[in-house]
């Protein structure tokens, strides 16, 4: 699929099983997306660009690197995307972070916007979208958009599992936004559940079910 990152790194792969194991309790699922996050966090990173530096070292003067180019903001949709930030924030601590309160609408499973606080420099910035289910897209979509007219032009976004449905209408509605994902299942059922999925993540993460 164009534009859409799948990591074969085994310990995602085995944690991933952890995450979708039904007898996982909500603290062990938590630890393990905070996890798999800065995993994943690392697999989206690897493009970052680099600059020359020269670092005195104990010994002698050495030509090094460092991270060069516009900053980091993470961006949570909320309330799920939290479960998976933190774990992207221990490997990016100096990253800013933006949230986005969308709920999906029942009957028509459409998302409505009810919060949104972004750093004031977002266009200024590399961003990164997190939520771990990319189901029917509709939130990744609106929440893109969002984003892009807050003025974001460099966006990637990071889930943990994806659902076909979803990957093929967040990249038909956003085909310069690269997608990130754990893995990607079979397919979407009549609830909007990913399947085989791991349920709901808002609820295995804080245990509100
Ligand atoms: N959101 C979830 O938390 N789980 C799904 O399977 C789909 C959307």
């Amino acid at each position: 699929m164009p534009n859409v990152t799948v990591s074969n790194h085994p310990l995602i792969r085995h944690k991933l099983t952890l995450l979708r194991d039904r007898t996982t309790g909500t603290a062990h699922f938590r630890q393990i997306a905070r996890e798999i996050s800065l995993l994943m966090a690392y697999e989206v990173t690897r493009d970052l660009p680099l600059e020359p530096i020269d670092v005195e070292t104990p010994l002698e003067m050495a030509r090094a690197e460092r991270l060069a180019g516009k900053k980091l903001c993470l961006v949570s949709i909320l309330r799920a995307g939290n479960g998976i930030l933190e774990g992207m924030l221990d490997l990016i601590p100096s990253a800013r972070v933006g949230h986005i309160g969308l709920y999906r609408d029942p009957a028509t499973l459409l998302p409505v916007e009810y919060y949104l606080k972004l750093p004031r420099d977002i266009a200024d910035r590399r961003v990164i979208l997190v939520d771990p289910m990319l189901a029917t897209g509709n939130s990744a979509v609106a929440a893109t958009t969002r984003l892009k007219q807050a003025g974001a032009t460099a966006l990637k976004y990071v889930c943990l599992l994806a659902a076909p449905e979803g990957i093929a209408t967040f990249t038909q509605a956003h085909p310069d936004v690269p997608v990130f994902a754990a893995a990607i299942d079979r397919e979407l059922d009549s609830h909007g559940y990913i399947r085989p999925g791991l349920g709901d993540a808002g609820d295995r993460i804080y245990g509100t079910r």
